[in-house]
This record gives structure tokens, C-alpha cells and sequence, in this order.
């Protein structure tokens, strides 16, 4: 299959081949449709760090998601995103230009598995944010002091992990077997839940934990639900293979096939339930 642009320069209902171009446009999605939760967290932030941040650091930053709702917030910070991935960062540079965010948004190519110099050499920051990041890293303990020392005393540091996939469907979604949805998760859904607390505390930083339950209609989700419902699907059935029967297989191929009248793509019966859980930890 071929990548797929449309006007706006987005990825279509084709699969990219380049696995991060996909990854980048969910992530954007993601941030799009949950733009009232981002509002929330970055404002409760706002409400908690004190005086105001003037350098953040976004840690895995990916298309920027957490950078831009950031600069958003705090529109007098310099923000400093973090990812391995140049064609995340990139993006996020399209996007930030886009946004009219420009001249304190500044990007970094780096493994933060490896040296943190060029990171450290911005420092110290007031406001740390890891979004479904530090689950990533080779040795997380390693990646919490680090930060606890980039930060200055009483800066913040925000990890953020998804603990259960978004669900999109009705129960019954009128193909296939009722549940089908639930189906899908329970076969692909196998991570256990992260927990950071304790590793948060050994890292010296005082913790609270805040969950987030969000759920909207389709009206709330607004369209991009439907390209945002479809990548993550497609994501999740991409290893549902020998997972799932037959049935409910060939029930998929229906849902997620853009020119069926029932797909994803299309229905006006989607909603987001999601969960999101984030660690807000202060260096004393
Ligand atoms: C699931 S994405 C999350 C992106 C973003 N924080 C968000 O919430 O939308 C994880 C990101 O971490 C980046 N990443 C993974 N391992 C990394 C590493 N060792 N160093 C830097 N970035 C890394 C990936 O390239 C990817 O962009």
C-alpha cells in the first residue's frame, strides 16, 4: 500500500509504509480529539507549579503533542522536545509552525537511553512532561534521577501513561458477533498497567497520582474521531492475527475497509472512553 496525502497534508485511510509517519498522525489525532484533557492536565500543572515555568522539557516528545499544549499554556516558556525519532520531530516543527509557535520551541534528535549533555546543557528546567514515554526506556529507574537533576528544587515533573486503550464501537456495531470491540482488546491488550510511584519516590521526588477518565460522544470527539477510531483500530487488528476467530477477523476487515457504508471511517456512532493516569512528582 501507498502512503496517502490529502490537501491538509495528512496521512489518508491508507497505511503509511513508514511506521513512524503512521505513528506521528495517531499521535496527532490523539491529541486533537483529547484536546479538552490536555487543557485540563496542563492547567492543572499551571495551578501547580510555582512561580510559572520558563524551560520545559518534553522527554519522548513524538509529534508534540505535549510540547504544543504546553507552549500553549505557558506562552512566556521555552520548550525543549526530546525524541529519538527525526521524523517525529520534524512533524512537530510542520506543526509548531503551523500553530504560529515559533523561535522558543526548539527540537532535539537524541536517545535518551544515552548521554543527556545536549539536554543538560538547556537546563534546568521548571516542568518535565514524559506522555506515554518512560515505559520505553531501557532502564526507567536511570531515566527518573536524571531528570530529578535536571530539575530545579521545587520544578515539576509530569508522567502521563494510557492504562486502557480507547474503545470507539457499540456494544453491538451491527457486523459481526456483539462485543466485538472488547474482543479486539482482550487478545492484543496484554501489558500490565505501569506504575510509577514507587520508582518516582526512590528517584527522591514527592508524588501525587491523578486519574483521568474521559469519555465523549461523537459530537465531543468532533470528525477527527473517525481517522483517529480507524488508525487505532487498524493498529490494534495489525496484531490480532491467529488472536481472534474467523468470524470476528472477516467482521474487521468490514469495519475497517473505508469504502464499506459501516466502516469506521464513516459512522456517526463513535464515542472515546479512554483512561489516562499521570504522576505529577516535585523535586523537594
Ligand atoms: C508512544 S510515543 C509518545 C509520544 C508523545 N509523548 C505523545 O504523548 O504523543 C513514544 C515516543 O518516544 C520516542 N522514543 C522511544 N524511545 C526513545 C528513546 N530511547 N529516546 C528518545 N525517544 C524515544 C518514540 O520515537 C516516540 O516518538
Amino acid at each position: 500500500m501507498t502512503t496517502h496525502h490529502d490537501t491538509h497534508g495528512q496521512i489518508g485511510y491508507e497505511q503509511a509504509e513508514n511506521p513512524d509517519l503512521a505513528l506521528a498522525r495517531l499521535l496527532e489525532l490523539d491529541g486533537e480529539v483529547l484536546a479538552p484533557y490536555l487543557a485540563e492536565l496542563t492547567g492543572l500543572l499551571a495551578a501547580l507549579a510555582s512561580p510559572t515555568p520558563t524551560r520545559i522539557l518534553d522527554l519522548g516528545s513524538g509529534p508534540g503533542t505535549g510540547s504544543l499544549a504546553l507552549a500553549r499554556q505557558f506562552p512566556s516558556a521555552q520548550v525543549t522536545a526530546v525524541d529519538i525519532s527525526a521524523q517525529m520531530l520534524h512533524r512537530l516543527r510542520e506543526r509548531a509552525r503551523a500553530q504560529g509557535i515559533t523561535g522558543r520551541l526548539s527540537t532535539l534528535e537524541a536517545d535518551i537511553d544515552g548521554s543527556w549533555a545536549e539536554i543538560g546543557a538547556r537546563g534546568p528546567y521548571d516542568l518535565i512532561w514524559a506522555a506515554s514515554f518512560l515505559h520505553h526506556v531501557s532502564d526507567p529507574a536511570r531515566t527518573l534521577a536524571r531528570a530529578f537533576a535536571q530539575l530545579r528544587p521545587g520544578g515539576l515533573l509530569a508522567v502521563t501513561e494510557m492504562d486502557f486503550f480507547p474503545r470507539y464501537l457499540p456494544e453491538d456495531p451491527g457486523v459481526g458477533r456483539p462485543g466485538l470491540e472488547a474482543r479486539l482488546h482482550a487478545a492484543t491488550n496484554t501489558q500490565p498497567d505501569h506504575e510509577w510511584t514507587d520508582q518516582l519516590q526512590k528517584a527522591g521526588f514527592s508524588v501525587e497520582k491523578r486519574p483521568f477518565e474521559i469519555r465523549l460522544d461523537h459530537a465531543q470527539a468532533g470528525p477527527s474521531v473517525n481517522p483517529y477510531a480507524h488508525g487505532f483500530l487498524t493498529k490494534l487488528h495489525s496484531h490480532a492475527t491467529g488472536l481472534l476467530d474467523t468470524d470476528d477477523l472477516a467482521a474487521w476487515d468490514i469495519l475497517l475497509d473505508p469504502s464499506q457504508p459501516n466502516s469506521v471511517a464513516r459512522r456517526d456512532d463513535l464515542r472515546v472512553h479512554t483512561t489516562r493516569t499521570t504522576w505529577i512528582a516535585r523535586r523537594p
